[in-house]
């Protein structure tokens, strides 16, 4: 079965080609960190021309490297939510138009879901797992139960981990996104150099919270002479990232224990990051508990993890059709 699957939730355009739900036979991602990159963040008007301009040519290149034509699809999936409006009007609309037109059946993917699985595009997880989703837009903990089975856990309170390293590397100069610019940084910095807080929330809670961490970045770096501050970028990185680490591994290594699951999946363009990786499995091996984590390629938005959700939906018997909507706040 060959499903195309097509991803314009944010700021990437992404196409895939699946085969039987498994062997990802392309996978194109065109990133548009350029031309928001002079803004600090994502401009969704610029984000959606772009989608537009990339869109035929990144679809015609997924079907091209996988050596198949659109005749040969049994099924597309497009993301219809959460994200930017905008963004996501412009995969759906198009999807919804080569649907029609060659009679291809078509259905609608929550692109948390997407994240969620991304891991089978890897490796075979047994369920029930533990997903920790880290990205720009969400910080996410699932008890994953089955195909279609997700427990909503925690969430952050206030910013993303990954947007809470993207004002972070801002303030630091280090331009947009900044996760995998500290990522790097850190890697020659002193983790211990500076203590940066680590929000505790209340017992039983697996809620997170980085603003008060970015807060207290912004005063050190506001306080100290910016010469200081520029000999120090790879300790302040360091230090930022363990504060982040930390806080992500605690919440996560307390549900292993309260719900007694001891299998960890992570998931979001964070869960690239080589130190919450080297974290999670030094800590979870401590508890008995295992970790996988998907390549940095299916960590961040693409459009195989897309392809995987609406491969089991469609073989669930899911299908939309034309009136389906983009909604730019679904819920799993
Ligand atoms: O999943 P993703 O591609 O898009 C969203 O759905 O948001 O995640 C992008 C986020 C950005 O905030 C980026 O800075 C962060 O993931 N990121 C990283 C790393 N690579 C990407 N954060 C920390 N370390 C990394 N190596
Ligand atoms: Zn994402």
């Amino acid at each position: 079965m060959l499903v195309l699957g097509v991803e314009t939730s944010c700021d990437d355009t992404a196409a895939a080609v699946l085969v039987d739900g498994r062997r990802v036979a392309a996978n194109v991602v065109s990133s548009q960190d350029e031309i928001h990159s002079p803004y600090g963040g994502v401009v969704p008007e610029l984000a959606s021309r772009q989608h537009v301009r990339n869109i035929l040519p990144i679809i015609d290149g997924a079907l091209s490297q996988a050596g198949a034509s659109l005749n040969d699809l049994d099924g597309i999936a497009v993301t219809r939510g959460p994200g930017l409006v905008g963004s996501l009007l412009v995969g759906l609309s198009v999807v919804k138009g080569i649907s029609y037109r060659w009679r291809i059946p078509y259905v609608g993917v929550n692109h948390l879901e997407a994240h969620l699985l991304a891991i089978f595009l890897d490796r075979e997880v047994s369920f029930p797992y533990l997903s920790l989703l880290a990205s720009g837009g969400h910080t996410l903990l699932y008890l994953v139960r089955d195909f279609g089975d997700y427990r909503y856990l925690g969430g952050t309170r206030d910013d993303a981990a990954g947007e809470a390293y993207d004002k972070v590397a801002k303030m630091m100069g280090l331009g947009y996104p900044g996760g995998r610019a500290i990522d790097q940084l850190a890697k020659n910095g002193n983790p211990r150099a500076f203590s940066f807080p680590r929000s505790r929330l209340k017992k039983g809670s697996f809620d997170f919270s980085f603003s008060g961490l970015k807060t207290a970045v912004w005063h050190f770096l506001k306080e100290r002479d910016k010469s200081a501050w520029e000999a120090e970028k790879a300790d302040i990185a360091a230090s930022f990232q363990e504060a982040v680490v930390d806080m992500l591994v605690a919440t996560t290594l307390r549900a292993v224990a309260e719900l007694d699951v001891k299998r960890i999946v992570l998931a979001g363009g964070v869960a690239a990051n080589s130190r919450l990786r080297q974290k999670m499995t030094e800590s979870a091996r401590a508890e008995g508990a295992e970790v996988h984590f998907p390549p940095p390629s299916l960590c961040t938005d693409n459009g195989a993890m897309i392809a995987l959700a609406g491969y089991h939906a469609l073989k669930r018997g899911m299908k939309d059709d034309l009136r389906l909507n983009a909604d730019a706040d679904l819920t799993l």
